[in-house]
């Protein structure tokens, strides 16, 4: 027997072992999710305490419990100790509620003519840096605010739709995630078929999962091609216009990028408004975060030749997973800051066990009871959390002029 069967055998076992594991694993995966979700049932969102209404309405709590007394809007769930709890969609009633009973202030922030779609990249080839954590919870505190937001999840590994409840393997199927609306082909279909409902009202969602990958080998034997023919409008056009279809529909999209600068992250960019860059305060992370903006500068160049723009109303980096009380981080923070100046967001995002604890079973803040955590741990996330996006919500509201 020569060497190159020997090999050739020692492969296929391998290929065995592995295909056998994944069966193996998918099999134990889709038990211990109809264990954690039974099918059919879709995910369900908690009530929000008076308090954390009163912040996303824009409101005092002392004048919604008023209303509240008053039998004035949707009524909130009271307990027998008087604590009031609204739903996510009651919070979209009274926020149409306030806005019909005020005096011309304005409580649906929702954008009017003139102001147009935010579309907002989350980015960094860096594994890790908190992008989907960063697109999750803003999607999520953009809807709660009374937004209407598209998140589309870019990421093969699909993260953010598993928090949104879809399995990548199990609830998504061929030709349902963006990949069905820009793939090159005759199947590619339009994204309004496409996009899904989530359990937060006013929040839809683009699932991913691998079929996402074909996009990154697609493109490459499309632009060898030269002329790519009649479905061949230049690859970085082509998420502007599947998004550019159902703008209608809403004031602000979210992407979350893989961790890496493919064609998908590329499109991503290019069809962005807006640029959020996660990183995490550390060494390797920021000279990781270096060469990607070096590629990033050769790539935008390399697309301006081509055609193609990327137009920003704003970039910011958003500081991730930071722990004050480290020494390093904090002068890597220091050190970001006085490169980047006002680029750096004023709020960083602590580090959480209360984020990190909500993610094994693929939630966020907003969904997880305050009850399960330490209070104070909670709050400190959910502030920090909620400075964060208070400050995105700014900036999205400056590009429209407000
Ligand atoms: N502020 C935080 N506190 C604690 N844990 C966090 C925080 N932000 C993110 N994490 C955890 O860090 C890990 C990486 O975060 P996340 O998945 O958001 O990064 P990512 O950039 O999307 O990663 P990838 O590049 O693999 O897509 C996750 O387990 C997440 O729960
Ligand atoms: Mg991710």
């Amino acid at each position: 027997m020569n060497m190159a069967t020997t090999f050739g055998q020692a492969i296929s076992e391998v290929d065995q072992l592995i295909i056998g594991q994944a069966h193996e694993l998918s099999d134990k995966l889709k038990q211990h999710r109809l264990e954690m979700f039974p099918p059919v049932a879709q995910k369900s969102l908690r009530q929000f305490q008076l308090s954390e209404a009163a912040r996303f309405l824009g409101v005092t709590s002392g004048y919604l419990r008023n209303l509240s007394l008053e039998s004035k809007g949707p009524l909130p769930q009271v307990t027998p100790s008087g604590r009031r709890s609204y739903t996510a969609e009651q919070l979209q009633e009274m926020r149409a509620y306030l806005e019909q009973n005020s005096r011309g202030q304005r409580y649906v922030p929702r954008r009017r003519n003139g102001e147009h779609l935010q579309v907002i990249a989350v980015v960094n080839f860096k594994g890790g840096s908190g992008k989907t954590t960063t697109t999750a919870h803003l999607a999520q505190h953009l809807a709660l605010t009374g937004h209407r937001v598209l998140a589309v999840d870019l990421d093969p590994q699909a993260s953010l739709s598993a928090i949104h409840g879809f399995q990548p393997e199990f609830d998504v199927d061929e030709n349902e995630t963006l990949y069905g609306a820009i793939r090159y082909d005759d199947q590619r279909r339009p994204l309004k078929e496409i996009i899904r409902k989530t359990n937060f009202p006013g929040l839809d969602i683009v699932p991913g999962n691998l079929e996402l990958m074909e996009f990154e080998h697609d493109t490459p034997r499309i632009l060898a091609q030269g002329n790519s023919g009649d479905y061949g409008r230049i690859f970085f056009a082509r998420l502007d216009e599947a998004l550019s279809s159902v703008a209608d529909d809403y004031d602000v999209v979210v992407i979350d990028c893989p961790p890496q600068l493919g064609f998908l992250t590329m499109s991503a960019i290019c069809g962005a408004t807006a640029a959020l860059i996660t990183v995490h305060p550390q060494m390797l992370d920021v000279m990781s975060m270096c060469q990607f903006l070096q590629m990033l500068g050769e790539v935008l160049n390399t697309l301006k030749s081509a055609g193609g723009n990327m137009n920003l109303d704003w970039l910011r980096y958003l500081v991730t997973r930071y722990d004050p009380a480290d020494g390093p981080q904090t002068q890597m923070v220091a050190f970001m800051r006085s490169l980047f100046k006002q680029h750096v967001l004023t709020n960083p995002m602590v580090r959480s066990v209360a984020i990190a604890d909500a993610a094994l079973t693929n939630q966020t803040l907003y969904e997880v009871e305050r009850s399960q955590f330490t209070r104070a741990t909670y709050d400190r996330a959910l502030e920090s959390m909620e400075a964060v996006n208070t400050e995105i919500v700014e900036l999205i509201h400056k590009a429209w002029g407000r």
